[in-house]
Formats: C-alpha cells, sequence, structure tokens
C-alpha cells in the first residue's frame, strides 16, 4: 500500500457529516479492494467549528487544507448560525479556504445520468447522455474588481458601481486548466464572454485564441457569446463538450447547466489554484448543495454529489482515471436499478436512506 496521498476531510454542518460517511465508506472500500490507501485528517469547518473554537475555521484547519494534496468538504451553514457577526459565521470558513487555497478555476461538471432523464427541465430527448463541464473564473470579475461601491451624487442621486476587470495572467490560468480539461474529453472548448460589448471580453477572447494557437491547436475551440451560449445550453446542450468563462457568466450559466440535471443532490464541484513546483495544483472538492437543515439527522439525504465530487478527486488530483470511472459507473447503475433516495424518485423507483445508498454503491463497486 503506499500513504503518500494526503487529504483533509471537512464534513461541516447539516447533512454534511452524513453525506461524508457515505464517502468514508468508498475509502473503506479502495483500502480493501484496491490497496489504495489515503492519508487522511479531518478537521472542522463553518458552524461546527464555531462550536468547538468561536471561529468558523481554526489557523490550524487552514494550514492542513494548505498542505493536503486535496481537500473534501460537505457543506457549511444553518439558521442556528444566522444571527452570528459577519466574520464569525460560517461561509467565512468556506470563503477563508477558497481564498487562502487561490482557487481560481471552479468546475461545475452537468451529468445526466440514466434513469434521471426525467428530472431535467428539459425534454429526454435533448438531455439523454448529457456530459458538460463548465470552468468558471473564481477569483477575478466583476465581483471583486475596483472600483466598486455606492456613493451619492450632487444631485442626491444614489450610484452603485461595480468594474469588471481581468488580466492577461487571470485569463490565461484559468483558460489553461480547460484546454487541460478539454484534452482528457472530447478535446472541445467554447469559451465564453461578451466581446461585443465588453473590453474584458475582448482581451479575454485574444488571449484564449493566443493561448490556443501556441499550446492547444490540437483542441477544438469556439468563442461564444453568453447570452447565446446560455440560449444554446436549453436549446441543444449536447453541443458543449467543455465551457471556459469568467466569474459572473460562470455563476449563471453554471445554475443553468445544473437545472439541465435536475438534481441538486446529484451535482459535484471542484475548484483548483495555482500549480506548484511538482505539477500539483491545490484543489477543494465539494457537493454544489448546501447544508439541507431541512432534512438534516434523518440519513435521507443524497450522498452521490459528495461521492461524485470525491471521484473528481480521484481523477483530476490524483490521475485515478480509473478508480474514478469505477465510481461513476457505479453511480450510473445503481440509479438503473431504481435505487434512490427521496430527492430523486421517479415512477418505479425504490426509497432508500443516505446510508443504504452508500452501502448499495459500495456492493455494486
Ligand atoms: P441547500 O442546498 O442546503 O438546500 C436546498 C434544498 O435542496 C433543500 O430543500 C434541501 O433539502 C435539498 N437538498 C440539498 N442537498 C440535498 C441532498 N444532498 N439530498 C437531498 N436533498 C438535498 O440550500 P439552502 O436551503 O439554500 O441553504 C441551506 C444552508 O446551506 C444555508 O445555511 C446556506 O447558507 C448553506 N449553503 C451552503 C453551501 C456550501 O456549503 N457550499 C452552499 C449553499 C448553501
Ligand atoms: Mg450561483
Amino acid at each position: 500500500m503506499t500513504a503518500n496521498k494526503s487529504l483533509l476531510i471537512l464534513p461541516g454542518d447539516g447533512i454534511g457529516p452524513e453525506v461524508m460517511r457515505q464517502v468514508r465508506r468508498v475509502i473503506d472500500w479502495m483500502a480493501k479492494r484496491r490497496s489504495v490507501s489515503f492519508d487522511v485528517t479531518e478537521g472542522l469547518v463553518g458552524g461546527a467549528a464555531y462550536e468547538a473554537h468561536g471561529t468558523p475555521l481554526k489557523d490550524e484547519t487552514m494550514a492542513d487544507a494548505l498542505s493536503a494534496d486535496a481537500v473534501l468538504l460537505g457543506a457549511v451553514g444553518g439558521p442556528k448560525w444566522d444571527q452570528l457577526p459577519y466574520d464569525k459565521r460560517p461561509e467565512r470558513g468556506l470563503l477563508r479556504l477558497r481564498k487562502e487555497m487561490d482557487l481560481f478555476a471552479n468546475l461545475r461538471p452537468a451529468v445526466v445520468y440514466p434513469g434521471l432523464v426525467d428530472a431535467s427541465a428539459l425534454k429526454p430527448e435533448l438531455v439523454r447522455d448529457l456530459d458538460i463541464l463548465i470552468v468558471r473564473e473564481l477569483t477575478g470579475g466583476v465581483y471583486f474588481g475596483e472600483p466598486r461601491g455606492i456613493t451619492t451624487l450632487p444631485d442626491g442621486q444614489r450610484r452603485g458601481v461595480n468594474t469588471q476587470v481581468y488580466t492577461t495572467n487571470e485569463i490565461i490560468r484559468v483558460a489553461k486548466v480547460a484546454f487541460e480539461l478539454a484534452r482528457k474529453r472530447q478535446s472541445r472548448l467554447h469559451s465564453v464572454e461578451k466581446a461585443n460589448v465588453m473590453e474584458s471580453g475582448v482581451l479575454w477572447r485574444e488571449e484564449v485564441q493566443k493561448l490556443h494557437d501556441s499550446d492547444y491547436t490540437d483542441v477544438q475551440l469556439e468563442h461564444m457569446y453568453a447570452d447565446n451560449c446560455a440560449m444554446q445550453l436549453v436549446r441543444q446542450p449536447k453541443q458543449f463538450d467543455v465551457i471556459v468563462t469568467d466569474n459572473l457568466f460562470g455563476d449563471i450559466l453554471s445554475d443553468c447547466a445544473a437545472m439541465l440535471t435536475g438534481s441538486l443532490g446529484m451535482l459535484p464541484s471542484a475548484s483548483f489554484g495555482a500549480p506548484d513546483a511538482s505539477g500539483r495544483r491545490k484543489a477543494m472538492y465539494e457537493p454544489v448543495h448546501g447544508s439541507a437543515p431541512d432534512i438534516a439527522g434523518r440519513d435521507v439525504a443524497n450522498p452521490l454529489a459528495t461521492i461524485l465530487s470525491f471521484a473528481m478527486m480521484l481523477r483530476y488530483s490524483f490521475d485515478m482515471d480509473e478508480d474514478a470511472d469505477l465510481i461513476e459507473k457505479a453511480v450510473k447503475t445503481v440509479l438503473a436499478s431504481g435505487i434512490r433516495t427521496g430527492d430523486i424518485m421517479g415512477p418505479n423507483t425504490a426509497r432508500v436512506s443516505c446510508s443504504t445508498m452508500g452501502e448499495t454503491l459500495v456492493r455494486e463497486l
């Protein structure tokens, strides 16, 4: 056994610990059947960390995250902590992780699983076997650009300002991630901006094109305006393989793509930072959903979003494509057999608990 893969697990709040227990089953299976062991550290984040230490993320946990090969997070937050001051709130823990790990590329796959085509907002024939990957720039753009703020003008009107800013480096580093991912998939990339009305979009388009021409001519690149992309996502989503876009458009388009798949309980995500000297990127993996306080503690949550996030971790942080494929295939088989948690019930399906879903998946593996 090799024990050099260090993994920090942060279950967090609400359903976080419940779904993470199912990931632990998969990790145990890997140790037993695939002879792969992880050097796992578990830590507290969010409300759980606040209860124990009075802060949503301890410095020690932050240091563990920076030194680990990968971080797997459940979810943070809940009504219990809604009244806390800003810097004590659970989501501050998550934001600190993202900021200090400098996670600038956010990956959101939109995959439609067999048997779940009916959950989509679109007609089955449009989404059957859909498999899109959206890469959203996460640390720049209009959410962070200066100047920003609300001022009062001499005539008494108020004026709100946000500024869309991108530098060449910010564009190139996220585009690189997207080109590399496209290479591992169908080698097709759509780069999305609004170069027709925004200078930052012109720069985006030029830099992505230059990078393509110098390093990635094997990837088929197309540029698309963001409004057209929104339209194409609901009109003919299967035309896409990988999409790369800025923070604002990525926020909107990834939520739109998520609804093509139907269920929050099925959506994984990954976020990458810059590569270190050995080429390994800092990375955090987490389900798209939150802590779901309405169902927490009842063993009914869908653990698949977190298990699929773990599979992404195997693929992207550890180059363990074969194991990732096995897990994703097992998810498909289990769903096709009609075993479902409450959130993805359909006709002729059997409702199981969170832990039974985890058990069934490991049995399938
Ligand atoms: P949510 O994603 O927690 O829940 C939305 C709805 O989807 C709920 O009805 C919930 O029961 C259901 N749901 C979510 N995940 C599910 C799963 N795995 N299986 C079955 N059903 C599932 O979003 P909401 O309700 O807006 O926020 C709840 C709390 O979570 C808040 O405190 C919020 O701040 C926090 N949150 C945290 C996030 C994170 O940690 N990344 C992201 C989004 C929200
Ligand atoms: Mg959003």
